[in-house]
């Protein structure tokens, strides 16, 4: 066989499969792992191997499988094919046939075996050079997968599954993941010619293995760099023991990379998360989405973090929830702040406890330190946005704008009704209700004048 090797690549992927024993209306592809689905990781994988198609093969749930990805995986080329009958794994891949071009190589992988690494794929395809290669482990408890059968030469033979296996294959403890790279060619010829004459009367794939060998094909086999590559989820226990080893993985490079984490068994990556040196991470902190961390931020207990920028050197008090925001350095937040989608953050501003910020930009140095709602605003540098502050941005239709410019002080417990402009430098005394623009350097004061009745007599019960 000769190496096809500039020509193009194909992935199949298997998710035809109904997940039984998840116990679930869900297909098992959309379960979720670390927030995004089974079948959604093998996807992000495919597209950073560069495929020129991806092609899935489904059955169980097949019209909700499709809308979720497509609508999430748009950018990928994907055809769909569905195996209305599970016939089996040789089955599945022939339904696909005619998807498939004569030439080039394709990627066989599974829509439930969610983390098999961009790295180990691509090692996969390199040891592909005469016509077959696939990843195989050797493992303590091999019980219900296929064998690897290989002659006194340690060439690849066979591949037989469990329930076909004699008693000396059943002792052969190295395992077939069910991922491969096979030349087009190669499925184009043997697929066709797949007979279910077995245990469990399926239409085996990997009865491609021998047909190969026959014909004078080395099969290459690699081993994944982690074990939990080629685990498939089945159940909920299996779903939650890959969950901790894609976790246990994700923050085991933070560590390398310089990130402290109080306990690497108490957070959670739910996406991506860069980080600086000297990051620290107390416990029960979770990420989700794409988080960027810059040096020396400080996150204590309980943080929720979505899709946000955190600048050098900031530091998170406990149970704040922060989503996609943007914070500069030096910014200090929390306890219990509550950061909505399109804030940001200045440099060495302070947002204290209490405190729900939306869609609005706090400039340099500026402080909203306890107790408000701030919405739809834009606050300039150097201001002071006093306790209970509120921005009245809502009138039940529309919302709008106010405007803090620098220097401004807003008094405690006011309330300033959009759409406003506080001025440069402008003072709003306490308990004030602003509903008009207040100037630079001016005092602004909308509230009741204080009377005072003396030698009041407080009533006294009969
Ligand atoms: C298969 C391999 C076995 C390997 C094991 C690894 C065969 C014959 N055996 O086992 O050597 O050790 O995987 O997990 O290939 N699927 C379909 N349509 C079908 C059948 C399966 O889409 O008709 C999909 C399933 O949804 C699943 C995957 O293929 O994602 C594997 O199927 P499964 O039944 O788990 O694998 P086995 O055949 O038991
Ligand atoms: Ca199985």
């Amino acid at each position: 066989m000769s190496l096809s090797a500039s020509s193009s690549l194909s992935v199949v992927i298997l998710a035809a499969g109904k997940g039984t024993r998840m116990q679930s209306a869900k297909p098992k592809v959309l379960q979720t792992l670390a927030g995004k689905t089974l079948l959604g990781h093998v996807l992000d994988t495919c597209y950073q191997l560069d495929v020129d198609d991806t092609i899935i093969v489904y059955g169980f749930g097949g019209d909700q499988v499709k809308t979720t990805i497509d609508n999430q995986y748009a950018h990928l080329p994907i055809t769909w094919v569905a195996q209305t009958e599970q016939l089996g794994t040789g089955h599945a891949v022939k339904v696909a046939l005619d998807k498939l071009p004569k030439e080039g190589q394709s990627l066989i992988l599974y829509g439930d075996v969610p983390l098999v690494s961009n790295q180990t794929l691509t090692s996969l395809k390199s040891a592909n050079t005469d016509g077959m290669s696939m990843l195989t482990l050797t493992v303590a408890n091999p019980f219900g997968l296929g064998r690897i059968k290989r002659n006194s030469n340690g060439h690849i033979e066979a591949i037989v599954e469990q329930k076909d296996a004699n008693d000396d294959e059943r002792l052969i403890a190295e395992i077939n993941s069910g991922i491969y790279c096979v030349d087009n060619a190669l499925l184009h010829k043997y697929l066709p010619k797949l007979s279910n004459d077995n245990a469990q009367q399926e239409y085996y794939l990997t009865d491609i293995v021998k047909m190969a060998v026959a014909d004078g094909v080395t099969i290459a086999a690699i081993e994944p760099e982690h074990a939990f590559e080629i685990e498939g989820v089945n159940n909920r226990q299996q779903l939650a023991s890959l969950e901790r080893a894609w976790q246990n993985k994700m923050v085991a490079d933070l560590q390398v990379a310089g990130v402290q984490f109080a306990d690497p068994t108490r957070v959670d990556i739910r996406g991506s998360l860069s980080a600086g040196q000297d990051v620290f991470v107390d416990v029960n902190v979770v990420f989700e989405g794409d988080c960027v961390l810059g040096d020396n931020v400080y996150i204590e207990a309980g943080c929720i973090i979505k899709n946000a920028q955190i600048g050098n050197a900031c530091h998170l008090k406990p149970y704040c929830v922060i989503d996609r925001t943007q914070v500069g350095a030096g910014v200090d937040i929390g306890p219990f702040a509550n950061l909505r989608p399109d804030t940001v953050l200045a440099d060495n501003s302070k947002v204290g406890n209490f405190v729900e910020i939306k869609k609005s930009t706090i400039g340099h140095g500026s402080k909203v330190n306890h107790l408000s709602y701030i919405g739809d605003a834009t606050v300039g540098t150097g201001a002071n946005i006093g306790a209970g502050t509120i921005t009245c941005n809502y009138d039940g239709v529309n919302k709008s704008q106010t405007i803090i410019e620098d220097n401004a002080f807003i008094g405690s417990n006011s309330s300033l009704v959009a759409p406003v402009t506080i001025g440069e430098n402008a003072t709003v005394g306490a308990g004030s209700v602003i509903t008009s623009d207040v100037d630079a350097n001016a005092l602004a004061l909308g509230r009741g004048r204080q009377v005072q009745k003396a030698d009041f007599v407080r009533p006294t019960k009969k």
